[in-house]
Order: structure tokens, then sequence, then C-alpha cells
């Protein structure tokens, strides 16, 4: 899509997060994305900034989006407007985080007692709703169905799709050096279907480099590790060349 033809200009915010603000357009149809420096952690409790993260995540989520629709996938990616704005087609987002893991860390490790960095022998799927007030608890298939957030139908697209999502990502990764540990995605409803929406970045994925393991992602902030903007930069560099 032509960013002349649809004439659009940025209208008011609709909704603010803890990383990005959406903007409605003169198109009903199209919203924009505009990545924020602002980080969080441990549902909001830890706060800070980290220089340049909103126009890294911007850059390498329209990358990575754009790879996928070129390789079938569907999303909510129309183009990169400028630094820290992506232009993306309406979804009506499913309140529920879908998370994939290859390897065991963060929350797993601790709900099943080992140590991180143990391969999983499949790709694990999981589900959480999506409620800053409730701390985005871990629900089922059942508790989705039961209570309205997705039919079963929807259910079963979102999985197969997250793993064949998975696969792609994992050999991408794989191709710049990054081992990928785990990742949030989210799923909107549109008039094109489901799509694939908010973003793909260091801020919802864990990354490792693979030949020293060393973190290049949003745990650098919420452990303190320190060199923030230098990861998000080395994960944009590596994308981007990739
Ligand atoms: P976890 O180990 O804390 O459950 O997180 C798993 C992965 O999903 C990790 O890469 C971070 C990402 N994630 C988010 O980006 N947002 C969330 O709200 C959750 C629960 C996970």
């Amino acid at each position: 899509m032509n960013k002349q033809n649809t004439k659009l200009s940025r209208e008011n915010a609709i909704h603010e997060g803890k990383a990005k603000i959406i903007y409605k357009t003169t198109n009903p149809s199209l919203l924009i994305q505009y990545f924020k420096d602002d980080a969080s952690a441990f549902n909001g409790k830890k706060k800070g900034q980290i220089e340049k993260k909103g126009e890294c995540n911007n850059d390498i989520s329209s990358n990575i989006f754009s790879r996928m629709e070129s390789d079938g996938f569907k999303t909510h990616f129309v183009e990169k407007l400028s630094a820290r704005e992506m232009l993306v087609k309406k979804v009506e987002i499913i309140p529920v985080e879908i998370v994939v893991r290859n390897i065991v860390a963060g929350s797993l490790a601790k709900r099943m007692g080992v140590e991180p960095g143990m391969p999983l022998s499949i790709p694990v799927v999981e589900h959480y709703y999506k409620d800053d007030d409730l701390g985005d608890p871990m629900i089922n298939r059942f508790h989705m169905i039961a209570f309205n957030l997705a039919t079963d139908d929807e259910i079963d697209y979102i999985e197969v799709e997250a793993l064949k999502i998975n696969e792609w990502m994992v050999n991408f990764f794989d191709r710049i050096g990054i081992i990928l540990v785990d990742y949030k995605l989210e799923f909107g409803r549109s008039p094109d279907g489901i799509l694939l929406a908010d973003e793909i970045s260091p801020d919802g994925c864990r990354f490792w480099d693979k030949a020293t393991k060393e973190v290049l992602d949003k745990d650098r902030f919420r452990r303190d590790m320190g060199k923030l903007t230098q990861t998000y930069e080395e994960m944009r560099h590596r994308v981007l060349g990739g």
C-alpha cells in the first residue's frame, strides 16, 4: 500500500500502552503504532527509558513483519512510516498473549523448578489473559472459550499459526547467530481474517547469542545487566543485515 494513496495523517491517540501509542488515521481501517523509548517490567512495577529503543523496535518489527509477509504470513504490517511510526491494519486484538518457548527460561524455569537453558523437546505454546490488573494470568483453551475470549476455531488457527511462525522465526534468528529462546505474540481479528499484530522485538522475545550465550533482549533491563541501547542496536543491526 502506498502512503500517498492512503492520504492519511495521524489523528488522536486511541490507546497508550507501556511501550507504544496507537493513533487513528484519516483512513478508518488503518492505524499508526508509535514506538516509545519507555521500558517496563514486572507488570509495570519497574519503569525506565532505553534511549533509541523505539527506533530500534520499529526497525526490527517492520523488517521481520515484511519478511514474514513475503513468505505468506498474514500480519497487520502495512509499512514503516518514519523512525518511530509503523502503519498497520486496524484489528480487534484478541485479549490473549501467546507465548512460544523453545528453551526453558523466565517464568517456565520457575514454574517447573529447572535451570534456564534446557532445550524443550517440542515448542511449548502457552496462553495468558491480557489484563494488567490481574498480572496477565496463565489460562488454557477452556478458559478462552468459557470467557468468550476466542472461539474454538480461532484458537485452532492461532496455535497452528504460532507453530508455523515459530519454525520461521527459529530459522531466521539462527541465520543471524541468535538462539530464539521464547517470545510473545498477539493476534487480532480483521476483515482480512486473523492477523499477527503488535510487534516482534527484543521487548517481547528472549534472544541469546549463539556463540557466547550473551543476553540480547529486555532481560538486560529486567535484571539490570547494562548495555541497554547497545543491545537494541546490536539486534537491529543483525536483523536488518540478515
Ligand atoms: P515469561 O518467561 O516471563 O513468561 O515470558 C516469556 C516470553 O514472553 C518472554 O520472551 C517475554 C514475553 N512476554 C512478554 O513480552 N509479555 C508478557 O506479558 C509475557 C507474559 C511474556
